[in-house]
C-alpha cells in the first residue's frame, strides 16, 4: 500500500516520503480502516512516539498522521462495536504507524461511527480538535455556564472549536491571535478578540479560565490572568509557573469514542463547524506540513475521494 513515511528525525519536513509499506497486521481488538482523510499535526514530528514505540524503540520507517475517516475492511482477534464495511472517524495511536495511507490499524475503541452524510474531509478535522477542546475546556477546566474563557489561538485548529463549545454551554469568551484572525474568531462566537501582536493582554481583566495553545510568553504572562479558585490549561507545554490561587493543568489528548460520537453529532445538526482549510492529496503532504503561506484551518489530506477512488498519488 501507498503511505508517507519518516525515517531520519534531522531530516524535518523534506524526510517525509511517499513510499510503498505493507498492509498493516490487525491484532487483538483493532480494526483495520481503509483512509479516506487523514489529519496531521505540524508538529508531530518533533513527538517522541513518531520515532519509538512504548518501549522506546526505534519504529522507523513510520506513518505519521493521528486522525482518520474512512471505512472499516477488517477486524482483529476478539474486535467488537464495529463492523466491516462501516464507516468511522477517530485518532490512531501515538506510538503505531498512523493515518497518512491507504490502510491502517486502530485499536476499535478509539474510533467512532460515521454518519453516511458527513464527509471524510471534514471528519477528519475533528478527532483531536475536537477531543482536546472538549477535555482542555470541561474534564481539566471545568468551564460552566457564566464563567468567562480567554482562549489562545482562537482561529486555530484546536482554538476555533473550543470557542464553539465554550459559547455553547454559555459561557462568555475572549479569543485570541493575529490580526487576521479576528473575524474567524468573532464569527465563531467569541464577543471580544485579542491581538497578540498590538493589543495589550493585561487589560483583559480576570477570567475563570485559560485555555492556550500556545506556550511560552503567552502562557506565562496568562497566568495572572486566572482569577481565585480558576484553572489555566495548557496543551503546549508544562507550564513553568502557575496562577497565584489556581491551577494550571497540561495534558495530551485522550481518545473517547463516546465523546467522538457526540462531536459528530453536533456536527451533523450544524452546531459545531470544524474549519477545513486545504485539501490535498497523499503525494502533497510533505507540502502540506511545510506550509509556508498561512492558510486558515485544518489541512486534509485525502486518499480517496467520497466514491473510494484513490485520488492521485
Ligand atoms: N497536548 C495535546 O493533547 C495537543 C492536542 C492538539 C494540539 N496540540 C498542540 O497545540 C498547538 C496548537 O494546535 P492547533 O492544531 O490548534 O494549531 P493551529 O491550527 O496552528 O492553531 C494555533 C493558532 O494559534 C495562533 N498562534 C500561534 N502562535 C501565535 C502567536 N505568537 N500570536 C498569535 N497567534 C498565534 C496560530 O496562528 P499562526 O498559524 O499564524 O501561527 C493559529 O491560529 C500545537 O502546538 C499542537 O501540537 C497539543
Amino acid at each position: 500500500m501507498r503511505a508517507i513515511t519518516v525515517r531520519d528525525r534531522d531530516a524535518g519536513v523534506s524526510g517525509l516520503t511517499l513510499t510503498d509499506m505493507p498492509y498493516p497486521h490487525a491484532a487483538e481488538n483493532d480494526a483495520i480502516v481503509r483512509v479516506y482523510a487523514a489529519g496531521f499535526t505540524p508538529g508531530e514530528l518533533d513527538w517522541p512516539g513518531t520515532w519509538s514505540d512504548r518501549a522506546g524503540r526505534d519504529r522507523t520507517p513510520s506513518i505519521p498522521g493521528h486522525e482518520l475517516s474512512g471505512v472499516v475492511v477488517e477486524l482483529g482477534y476478539g474486535t467488537t462495536g464495529l463492523t466491516v464495511g462501516q464507516r468511522v472517524f477517530g485518532l490512531t495511536d501515538w506510538t503505531r504507524n498512523g493515518s497518512l495511507a491507504e490502510y491502517t490499524a486502530v485499536e476499535a475503541r478509539n474510533l467512532a461511527p460515521l454518519a453516511a452524510d458527513i464527509d471524510h474531509t471534514v471528519a477528519a478535522a475533528l478527532p483531536i480538535s475536537g477531543l482536546t477542546a472538549w477535555q482542555g475546556l470541561f474534564d481539566h477546566a471545568q468551564l460552566t455556564t457564566g464563567q468567562t474563557v480567554l482562549i489562545h489561538g482562537a482561529a486555530g485548529g484546536v482554538g476555533s472549536i473550543a470557542v464553539q463549545l465554550a459559547r455553547e454551554v454559555g459561557a462568555r469568551v475572549i479569543g485570541t491571535g493575529r490580526a487576521d484572525d479576528r473575524d474567524v474568531a468573532l464569527g465563531l462566537g467569541a464577543q471580544t478578540f485579542l491581538d497578540l501582536d498590538a493589543d495589550d493582554l493585561q487589560h483583559v481583566g480576570e477570567v475563570d479560565v485559560v485555555f492556550d495553545v500556545i506556550g511560552g510568553d503567552i502562557l506565562e504572562r496568562s497566568t495572572e490572568l486566572v482569577r481565585p479558585g480558576g484553572t489555566l490549561v495548557t496543551i503546549a507545554m508544562p507550564p513553568t509557573v502557575r496562577p497565584k490561587d489556581g491551577r494550571a493543568i497540561f495534558f495530551v489528548v485522550e481518545p473517547d469514542r463516546a465523546r467522538l460520537t457526540d462531536l459528530a453529532q453536533r456536527l451533523r445538526t450544524g452546531r459545531l463547524n470544524p474549519i477545513v482549510g486545504a485539501v490535498r492529496p497523499l503525494s502533497e503532504t510533505a507540502s502540506a506540513f511545510a506550509r509556508h503561506r498561512r492558510t486558515p484551518g485544518k489541512t486534509i489530506i485525502q486518499v480517496a475521494d467520497e466514491q473510494g477512488t484513490p485520488t492521485s498519488f
